[in-house]
């Protein structure tokens, strides 16, 4: 992942368009039942609704800038997320599959902004780094 030269910021954020919320959103259209996570976050009616709510907007910036920690300990991802994976099953209950499905999403958009430029050994970096963070939120489950 290369350091944006503006905000000297070496983040997955830089390489998403401007709007962060894109992969939540389209994870929350594509994969309708993730919304039931989401009910204190008002209209998710349908997908103009989802575009366009406040807190997904909000909650996308959140969680892309939460790959900012993989990136950070790329030599202990786990350790990285410990609290992350810890929140995400005991309070939230969050079904860890729905880990990949954003995951994909993610990849998605990426590939889309990229174009021919996510060639498919960026693809594979990329989604080895994603299965990382899979992995790790996944691993505080039992
Ligand atoms: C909250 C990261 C996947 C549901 C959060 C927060 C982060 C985060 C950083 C904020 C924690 C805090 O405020 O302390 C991630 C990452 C993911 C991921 C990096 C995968 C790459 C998912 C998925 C779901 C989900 C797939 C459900 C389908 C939630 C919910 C909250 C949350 C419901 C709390 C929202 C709120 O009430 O503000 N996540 N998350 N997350 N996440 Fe995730």
């Amino acid at each position: 992942m290369q350091e944006n030269p503006s905000t000297g910021c070496q983040c997955p954020a830089d390489l998403l368009p401007a709007h962060p919320s894109l992969c939540p959103d389209r994870c929350l259209i594509v994969y309708p039942w993730t919304q039931r996570y989401f009910s204190s976050f008002g209209n998710l009616y349908n997908a103009d609704a989802i575009k366009s709510n406040p807190n997904i907007a909000a909650h996308g910036v959140k969680v892309v800038h939460g790959l900012d920690r993989a990136v950070k300990n790329m030599d202990n991802i786990t350790a990285a997320y410990t609290d992350l994976s810890v929140l995400h099953s005991e309070k939230l209950h969050v079904d860890p599959d729905n880990f990949r499905l954003l995951a994909d999403c993610l990849t998605v958009v990426i590939a889309a902004k990229m174009g021919n430029a996510f060639t498919p050994e960026k693809q594979a970096a990329f989604q080895k780094f994603l299965s990382g963070v899979v992995a790790a939120l996944g691993k505080q489950y039992h």
